[in-house]
């Protein structure tokens, strides 16, 4: 589809008046939503680089795992650790694990290796990551102490300095030719985020905080609820040591290890200064099973309860003296607890009865918590099942449309009903022609610069509405772009196991977060073109401002569609422009995307402004994103 612009035309007026403040920012407007999606976590955030670790992924065949050298032998047994880790590998020779597309190798590094093993000859283990064939050795360590008894054993191989980074690499154990030894759990680390134990890859935690969240929503999303009850994200087996964790099917097609579990998705919100937005299971799954409100929910809302507990509770409650076990003494502030994800999709109709069970038990016990119903609102999805019988703190509305269309949705706000509960939209992005859900869709793995001004037109609604719309958060976020890597088409960040890229919406987002003051300005908009897509007509110019209350801070936010410049006039009432600002620009062509040979392509290029006068008129290259930060005298 074309757009059309019109012939030139005097500029679009910008008329901004400061006497009349308008209605407060939601101090929490951006934040992210998180779920093992597109390896999300393993082979994604998660730091772990070991596939399969615990030879649960195919019941037959220990997949990502291959016998080394000649007369080498590796084979499944269910003989393993425990309950969670029923099964072992056992081996003679040496056995390799590929990772997750490769293990990354980097100069100077230190990865930790950790084993449940045991033999039937005491010996060491030779731990090494390799190139694919060998030839090449980048670290190597003995792992000493194996016997016969099960034990958890570490070492830790090291790089040196003239070590080249590669993505390609293998890991290796070899065992010894004249015994059997029995693995039931291999795990390796690199450095993580903060150094945490278990925790996170360091470049994509520092790109997530660099967006300045103010809240995360997880676990899901789909991976939530999962296909089947047995399936959802089941929260008591997320915790403790990782061999406890049976880890479970997600929905999106591949087994999650659980090794990001409860307390990792809390840790992760402390470590980029967001605030958890607790989703919890309300009954419903994937395949359209439910369970009727009444006697048989309240298990699940016994069970949410908990949960809620573990997150804020003190060490006097059981839930809370387990988060301190767990190594966490500090309650995690929560303020929002999301019943259920797309309970529109139960035509059952059963998710009214579901939500008042599981408000009334969350408000009877934590007033002060704010209930989000996940249908309600206007979008397609929770507009058929709005809750009547009590009034949500908020509904979560979803939307992942064209870009055209999400250009459209930027007013959908302006006239909204301000008489219902507040608006999250816990779900949105654009797409270019095909929808993201669609399997084998030839778009993404990253959004596109069309995708990124239908993006940020609909956040200048988001921003003026404000006072309606408290939270929102695009989604996916996270995608490893290696060929089978991903399930949405679109997702907002992407990677391999050495390096990441934020796409062009990445940086709309957070010149929008970076951007922000704690009121919206009135304003009018006059003199806009048009611009048109078959028979239908759209304003070419999106905006919004907002203020800093208290160091008078002025933000404007202009989103110009057309593939010609624009200039913008600003008049403003009440006060005038200081001399000094900056002016960040986004733009490239609608078809641009950055990818992992190319990651900054379309990055913003922030320009500091000087001797400002009254005459400032911006000029707005085309297909662009503009964020203004000025100052105002009076
Ligand atoms: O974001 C991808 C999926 O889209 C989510 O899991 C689900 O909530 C929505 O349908």
């Amino acid at each position: 589809m074309m757009i059309f612009p019109l012939p030139i035309q005097e500029p679009a007026r910008l008329s901004l008046d400061l006497t009349k403040p308008g209605v407060a920012v939601s101090p929490m407007l951006y934040g992210h939503m998180t779920e093992e999606i597109n390896f999300s976590y393993d082979g994604g955030l998660y730091g772990e680089l070991v596939r399969n670790r615990a030879f649960l992924d195919d019941k037959k065949q220990p997949a990502h795992w291959s016998a080394v050298g000649e007369g080498a032998y590796i084979g499944l047994e269910r003989s393993g650790l425990s309950s969670a880790r029923p099964i072992a590998l056992k081996v003679r020779g040496a056995v390799a694990n590929e990772g997750y597309w490769g293990i990354p190798v980097r100069p100077s590094t230190s990865y930790k290796v950790e084993l449940w093993t045991k033999a039937d000859a005491s010996g060491p283990i030779a731990a090494s990551i390799e190139s694919p064939d060998g030839s090449t050795v980048y670290a190597r360590a003995d792992v000493k102490g194996v016997d016969g008894e099960w034990r958890k054993l570490s070492a830790v191989l090291k790089t040196n300095q003239h070590v080249m980074p590669v993505n390609d690499a293998r890991f290796v154990l070899r065992t010894g030719n004249n015994r059997s030894t029995w693995l039931s759990q291999v795990s390796l680390f690199p450095p993580t985020f903060k150094n945490r134990p278990n925790g996170n890859r360091q470049d994509l935690m520092e790109m997530l905080a660099a967006m300045k969240p103010r809240f995360l929503r997880f676990p899901g999303g789909n991976y939530l609820e999962g296909n089947t009850p047995k399936d959802r994200f089941d929260w008591k087996k997320t915790m403790g040591p990782i061999e406890e964790r049976p880890g479970h099917m997600s929905p999106w097609g591949y087994r999650s290890t659980d090794g990001v579990g409860l307390l990792e998705f809390l840790i992760w919100c402390e470590d980029t200064g967001a605030k958890p937005l607790l989703a919890v299971y309300a009954g419903y799954t994937l395949n359209g099973q439910h369970v009727n409100a009444g006697p048989a929910l309240q298990p699940f809302v016994d069970e949410a309860l908990e949960e809620i507990e573990y997150v804020t509770g003190g060490p006097e409650t059981k839930w809370g003296a387990q988060r301190a076990k767990d190594g966490h003494p500090k309650p995690f502030p929560l303020e929002y607890v999301e019943v259920g994800n797309e309970d529109g999709f139960d035509r059952s109709g059963s998710y009214e009865g579901r939500f008042v069970q599981f408000y009334d038990a969350i408000k009877a016990k934590y007033p002060h918590l704010k209930v989000i119903s996940s249908t309600g609102g206007t979008d397609p999805i929770g507009v058929k099942f709005p809750i009547t019988q009590r009034k949500p703190d908020l509904w979560d509305e979803h939307y992942y449309f064209e870009a055209w269309d999400m250009m459209g949705m930027a007013t959908k706000y302006d006239n909204y009903d301000r008489k219902g509960p507040h608006v999250f939209v816990g779900e949105w992005a654009s797409h270019d022609t095909v929808a993201p859900w669609v399997a084998g869709a030839q778009a993404g793995p990253t959004p596109n610069m069309k995708c990124t001004i239908g993006d940020a037109a609909f956040m200048t609604g988001l921003e003026r509405n404000s006072d309606l719309v408290k939270m929102a958060c695009y989604a996916p976020l996270l995608v490893n772009v290696n060929k089978g890597g991903r399930q949405w088409s679109l997702n907002l960040i992407g990677y391999d196991n050495l390096n990441s890229f934020g796409s062009p919406s990445y940086y709309a987002q957070k010149m929008f977060a970076e951007n922000i003051g704690n009121r919206t300005v009135t304003f009018t908009l006059s003199g806009v073109p048009t611009q048109t897509q078959g028979d239908k007509h759209l304003p070419a110019l999106f905006a919004s401002a907002t203020r800093n209350t208290k160091n008078g801070n002025l933000y404007i936010k202009l989103v110009n569609p057309l593939p010609t410049a624009q200039e913008v006039t600003l008049d403003i009432v009440g006060g005038h422009l200081g001399r000094e600002g900056t002016k960040t620009v986004l733009s490239g062509d609608p078809k641009a995307v950055n990818t992992i040979a190319e990651p900054m392509k379309v990055a913003p290029v922030v320009t500091s402004l000087h001797d400002l006068t009254s005459d400032f008129r911006p000029t707005l290259p085309p297909h662009s994103v503009v964020v203004l930060s000025l100052k105002i005298v009076h």
